[in-house]
């Protein structure tokens, strides 16, 4: 079980743990760190039994622990429940657990499910029929491998949302969150569908649609890939890999608990100054939120880049203070300098990280986990959508509580967000093969500028920042009205320029910017609303985006055909998307 983990490691790996059967017995053993760490300190091979569950973890309710590492185990330790993903009403599931006199040792969503389960075998149930009642109360998405002393020859996984693949070997049968965790032992896999559960026993895989309950027959297929390739899920590069979970991962932002944003947002509210800091890319989805949260919320906040705070504002800081710190990692120095110095001034933090149990969480005085998994490639692409997500969400519920909206308008636009990650899926399906294009033809041109309006400037910043970080090519970002004053002495012929022009309160303007520059002979490449013939007739080349997105939330799907023109530049080019030069995926000094 541990080398099958260790070729999971990409996915998870600030804790690990195994639960295995003997002698009618569930032995556990589990401790925070990476998997050689716990071995060395523990011995995960030392452990008996020919059936096991095993998990490596990233953490997205409650901080890497021993006690939140998974497996977790009902209250008689019998069960052992392993999971991939984010229960969202794991809370009140908790709470009638708890009056119920069930005893919970974690701070995770995942302990929950072993205590239904529970509930569910003393009641009389299966294993599999105890799986199945628990999946009906689980809201949020799941990939679930369960295994109990009451039933030692039988494991049964579930899934809805995350992944979850069986493997069928000669003489053994595996489940795992990805292909390459037995790739080495078996490359005949079934994948399991939404919302189907099986059980597996030695020779024999039996899987039932939830919804009707009846046995579902599916045969396996070969996996051809090379392991290198099965990490990728099938994509040539991790930021490939990692645009395209942007759907999931905005999903799983906007999970995160209402009670984290209502805290967030009463701090906001009675602060005397707000300020957001982060570093490239955190940065910009600092410059998105605070467009909304003025635009929505009407609340006045300044976006810093982290390693210019200290400088200019902090000594304007004191207890009233409010300093939002963006950071994936949560180890970015600048950031962390920054809160440091904030903190000894008497202001509040709140982080907003993907790495739960990093420096900034620690740091903070309420943090909100953006749950978008590990991101691997050095480029930030859904951990960049995904903070934009939290921030949105923030100015909606923020918006609402100071009456600049009502609460219609405010479920409404929780609505359209919710929508989100469908609309970012229908982009990559539909115009992922059109920007290919478009790379193609424009990769040897030797500079670039992108111009928007309004929050559109944002996603312009953000998509220069792309190109020049992983295509190396030399690139210029500015608020279009702005170019008129410097940029457009060196547009000639031929120039590209990309404009960000979704259909909101600036596109009359940006209209005469684009103008402005075909006037000059530029290529002018725009994202467009789906239909937008104005802005078509005056561009080279257009990548339409769907319909009535409001435009606080353009930048999260209007950046989509952004990240896809780096990459494929990049890879026009010949370059290695992932380890662009000179770069690290964490600064980890100033
Ligand atoms: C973005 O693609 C870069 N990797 C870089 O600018 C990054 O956003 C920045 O270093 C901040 O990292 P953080 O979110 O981990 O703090």
């Amino acid at each position: 079980m541990r080398q099958a983990l260790e070729r999971l490691e990409y996915r998870g790996y600030d804790s690990v743990g195994q639960a295995t059967i003997s002698d009618n017995k569930l032995i556990l053993k589990k401790d925070k760190g990476k998997i050689s760490e716990v071995h060395a300190k523990i011995n995960l091979d030392d452990m008996p039994g020919s059936i096991g569950i095993a998990h490596t973890r990233w953490a997205t309710h409650g901080a890497p622990s021993k006690e939140n590492a998974h497996p977790h185990t009902d209250c008689d330790g019998c069960i052992a429940v392993i999971h991939n993903g984010i229960i969202e009403n794991f809370m009140e599931l908790r709470k009638e657990l708890e009056d119920s006199g069930h005893s919970f040792e974690s701070r995770t969503d995942t302990e929950a499910i072993a205590h239904l389960i529970e509930e569910a075998v003393k009641k009389g149930s299966s294993l599999p029929g105890a799986v199945i009642d628990t999946m009906r109360k689980l809201k949020g998405a799941f990939a679930i491998a369960v295994l109990s002393s009451h039933d030692p020859q039988r494991i049964v996984c579930a899934r809805r949302e995350s992944p979850l693949v069986i493997g069928i070997g000669e003489h053994a049968v595996y489940c795992a969150s990805d292909v390459p965790a037995f790739l080495p032992l078996t490359n005949k896999a079934i994948w399991l569908e939404e919302d189907e559960v099986a059980s597996l026993e030695l020779g024999k895989v039996e899987i039932r649609a939830l919804r009707t309950g009846e046995a579902v027959k599916r045969a396996p297929v070969d996996v051809t890939w090379t392991r290198e390739a099965a990490e990728k899920s099938g994509y040539t590069h991790f930021m490939l890999k990692e645009i395209h979970e942007q759907p999931q991962a905005i999903r799983n932002a906007l999970r995160t608990q209402r009670i984290y944003h209502d805290l967030v947002a009463s701090k906001l509210d009675s602060a005397e100054a707000v300020y957001l800091i982060g570093c490239g890319t955190a940065y910009h989805a600092c410059l998105a939120g605070s467009y909304s949260l003025a635009k929505l919320a009407g609340l006045r906040c300044q976006a810093v880049i982290a390693s210019e705070f200290n400088h200019v504002h902090a000594d304007l800081l004191n207890r009233n203070s409010v300093v939002v710190a963006m950071s994936q990692s949560g180890e970015t120095a600048d950031t962390l300098n920054a809160v440091r110095q904030s903190r000894e001034k008497g202001a509040s933090i709140i982080g907003v990280a993907n790495v739960m149990g990093s420096t900034l969480t620690r740091l903070s005085d309420v943090y909100i986990g953006q749950n978008s998994g590990p991101e691997i490639g050095v480029a930030a692409t859904k951990t960049f959508t995904a903070q934009v997500s939290v921030l949105t969400k923030l100015a909606i519920i923020l918006a609402e509580r100071r009456r600049t909206i009502g609460p219609e308008q405010a479920a409404h636009h929780l609505e359209k967000l919710a929508e989100v990650p469908d609309a970012v899926a229908d982009v990559l399906q539909k115009h992922e093969n059109k920007v290919k294009d478009i790379a193609r033809r424009y990769k040897d041109r030797r500079s670039f500028c992108f111009l928007g309006r309004g929050i559109s400037e944002v996603t312009a910043i953000e998509g220069r920042l792309k190109l020049l970080e992983i295509a190396y090519v030399p690139s210029l970002a500015y608020a279009a009205g702005e170019s008129k004053h410097g940029f457009i002495a060196i547009v000639e012929p031929g120039y590209p320029v990309v404009f960000v022009a979704p259909k909101d309160e600036t596109h009359s303007k940006i209209i005469g910017n684009i103008m402005e520059m075909k006037a000059r002979g530029a290529d002018v490449v725009s994202v467009i609303e789906e239909g937008d013939d104005q802005v078509r007739s005056i561009s080279d080349d257009v990548i339409e985006m769907p319909k009535d997105i409001p435009s606080v939330m353009t930048p999260l799907i209007y950046v989509v055909p952004l990240q896809l023109l780096a990459y494929n530049i990049a890879v026009e080019k010949g370059h290695d998307p992932d380890r662009p030069r000179n770069l690290a995926k964490s600064v980890t000094v100033e």
